[in-house]
This record gives C-alpha cells, structure tokens and sequence, in this order.
C-alpha cells in the first residue's frame, strides 16, 4: 500500500510517499525558514503565502522522485494539527481537494504523534538516508522534542498511548532559538548554540533546572531567563539591560561557555525525565523525534544511561517536519482500522492535543 502524506502545520510544505508503513519512496520538503530569518522566528501569514507557492512543486516533485503517478497511490494523509491556522488549511484544501478528484480515501494525522513514526521508515532506495537498523518495538517510549514540541509519550500500540509530560512553556528548540537570539546567533538558533557549545565547558556556568512537581514536565522559560540574566551579570549590567545589546559585549569565550552551559541544563532537563519514564515503564523501544533530535549532546547523554540497542533515531531529515511521517502515521490509522475522513467535511484543529 502507497500512501501520500501532506505536512503543511509550520514554515515546511512537505510532501512524502511512503510504502507499507516503512519503505521511504520519496520526502520533497521546501521551507520558506529564509523568508522568516530576518523576523528571528517564523511570520504566520508568510507562511502560509509560501506553502500555496510551493504546493504543487512539491507534489509534483514528490510523485516524480517516488516514480509514482496518481493511480498508484492508496490513500492520502494529511496533518490537520496542531500547527498554524493558515498553513494547516493549505495542506487540508489541498489534501481534500486530491482526494475528490482522484478518488482516494482520506485521513487526518496528528503532527506531534506524525513525528513519532519517522521511526518506523526503516527501508529506502533513496541516497543519503541512514535509516535504523531495528523497527521500534511496543511499549514505545517517545521522546518529541522540536521548535514547537516537547513531550514524552508511551505508546502500548498504534491506538493506545498517553501523553506522559510536555512542557509547561517554552519547547525546548524555542529555548535554544531564544538562548540564540541573546548571543547573536542566527535563526534557527539550535544547530549554531550546538556548534558554539563545541568550543566553550558546559561546567563554567551553572545554569538551574526548573523543579516542577510533575514528574514528566518539562519548563524551559526558568533556564532561557537565568541565561539573559548571567550575561547581564557577565557584561557588568543589571536586569534592565536591553537583551539585543548583550551580544556585542560579551566575548567570545563567554558566548561559547554560556552555550556549552545552557545546553547542557536543557539536554540533561529531556533526558533525565526520560530516563525515569524508561525506568517506570520498561518500554522496548525509544525513539526521538523532532529538529533537537539532531543534537549530539542528546545523542551523548542519551546513550550514557539507555542501551544503543533500545535506541531508535531516525535520519535527521526526518526528524524534522516531513510529509513521510504523516504518510507513515497514516498507513498505520488504515491498518487500525480506522475510518476515512469526508473530504467535504475535513477541517483544521490548530490547538490539537496528542
Ligand atoms: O522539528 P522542527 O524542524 O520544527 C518544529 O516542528 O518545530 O524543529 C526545529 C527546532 C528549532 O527550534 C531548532 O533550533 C532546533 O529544532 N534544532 C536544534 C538542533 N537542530 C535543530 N536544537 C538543538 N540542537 C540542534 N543541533
Ligand atoms: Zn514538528
């Protein structure tokens, strides 16, 4: 079974082709992220104007590098939330609009549960994956942690999970983009604070963990404050000093041992939480999804207290949004089961909860 996935909910219009919920055909992803770097953070109605750009190319280009034509697809998916009103709706018209005249049954996908299935993409013919090794196995710990995401999750099959902890504020890429923002990194913050942090010691700065008395929550806001508030402190300045002019003050070395620091709290804040529900539920698979997954320092603290072989890190592609993902996720909704959506009735949940 061929099943297309649209994934549209921020600034990715995503298109991917994916067989029998592990085999990757094909994964066509154009952002509009250049057209909101100059705003230090994704510009709602820009988005949406650049996913009715870049729609069609995509699907076109999707098909083409999947060498599929309509008439082989199955079924089609789409990510109906959570997201952005205007960039949901993109993918939702058009998803429906396919799926009435082409004549294929319909299915809406969750975003952050999307993420979870890059995982199970273990096959491709296409160059430049590495896909796992071993397909996750239930019960299935997940660990979601992206720009607009930070949750723990078990899942004890394809119908049945439950959302374990999520943030109470910030996602944890927000805190590393606005961590970013106060060095004067560009955005997206998270892979230039992780490139800095290579030259600076995550020891030189104690950066506090927010306690919460949720043993699965997250809080990201504390750490990102108390950053603003050492390099106040560093430059010589109080509490009123503007956050724009620490940049310049600061020196190298400090920019480099603050995001060594600062990193290091917010990766050990995941993985320590993650660790206890891996301890408490002894699931069979852990798998990370989302853009932080990318970072090595995860990878590191991650692999001190989990066995590798528990571990299931999909290709960094595809941890990222992606249109596979939701293919996936889909293939897996049909396979339960479930029931196609009415194209005429189909509509966007931007605050869906898993
Ligand atoms: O999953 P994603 O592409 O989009 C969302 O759904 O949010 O994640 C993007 C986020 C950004 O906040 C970015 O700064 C962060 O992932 N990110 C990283 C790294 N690479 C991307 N954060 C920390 N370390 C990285 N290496
Ligand atoms: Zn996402």
């Amino acid at each position: 079974m061929k099943v297309l996935g649209i994934e549209t909910s921020c600034d990715e219009t995503a298109v991917g082709i994916v067989e029998d919920g592990r085999f990757l055909l094909s994964s066509t992803v154009a952002s509009s992220m250049d057209l909101h770097a100059k705003y230090g953070g994704v510009v709602p109605e820009i988005a949406a104007r650049s996913h009715i750009e870049s729609m069609i190319p995509v699907i076109t280009d999707a098909l083409s590098s999947a060498k599929c034509s309509w008439q082989d697809i199955d079924a089609i998916t789409v990510t109906n939330g959570a997201g952005l009103s205007g960039s949901l709706l993109v993918g939702v018209m058009t998803a429906s609009t396919l799926a009435i005249c082409f004549n294929k049954p319909l299915y809406s996908v969750n975003h952050v549960v999307g993420h979870v299935y890059a995982s199970f993409l273990t096959e491709t013919n296409l160059t430049d994956y590495v896909m796992p090794v071993l397909s996750p196995k239930f019960p299935l710990l997940a660990i979601i942690v992206s720009g607009g995401h930070s949750q723990l999750a078990i899942f004890y099959n394809h119908i049945d999970y439950i959302l374990l902890g999520q943030t109470r504020d910030d996602a944890i890429g927000e805190a590393f983009d606005k961590v970013a923002k106060i060095l004067g990194l560009p955005y997206p913050g998270g892979p230039n604070i992780a490139k800095l942090a290579m030259q600076g010691n995550f020891e030189t700065y104690r950066i506090p963990e927010a306690k919460l008395d949720s043993l699965y929550d997250f809080s990201f806001s504390g750490p990102k404050t108390a950053v603003l508030r050492l390099a106040q402190a560093e430059v010589g300045e109080d509490f009123n000093f503007p956050s724009f002019k620490l940049s310049e003050r600061l020196s190298e070395p400090q920019k480099a041992n603050i995001a060594a620091s600062f990193q290091y709290c917010a990766i050990k804040t995941i993985v320590s939480k993650a660790f206890k529900a891996y301890k408490n539920y002894q699931p069979k698979s852990v798998v990370i999804a989302g853009g932080v997954a990318a970072n090595l320092e995860l990878r590191r603290q991650l692999l001190k207290l989990i066995p590798e072989s528990d571990l299931i890190f999909p290709d960094i592609k595809l941890c990222t949004d992606n249109g596979a993902m939701i293919a996936t996720r889909g293939y897996y909704q049909i396979q339960s089961k479930q029931l196609p959506i009415d194209p005429y009735l189909i509509d966007v949940s931007p605050n869906l909860k898993m």
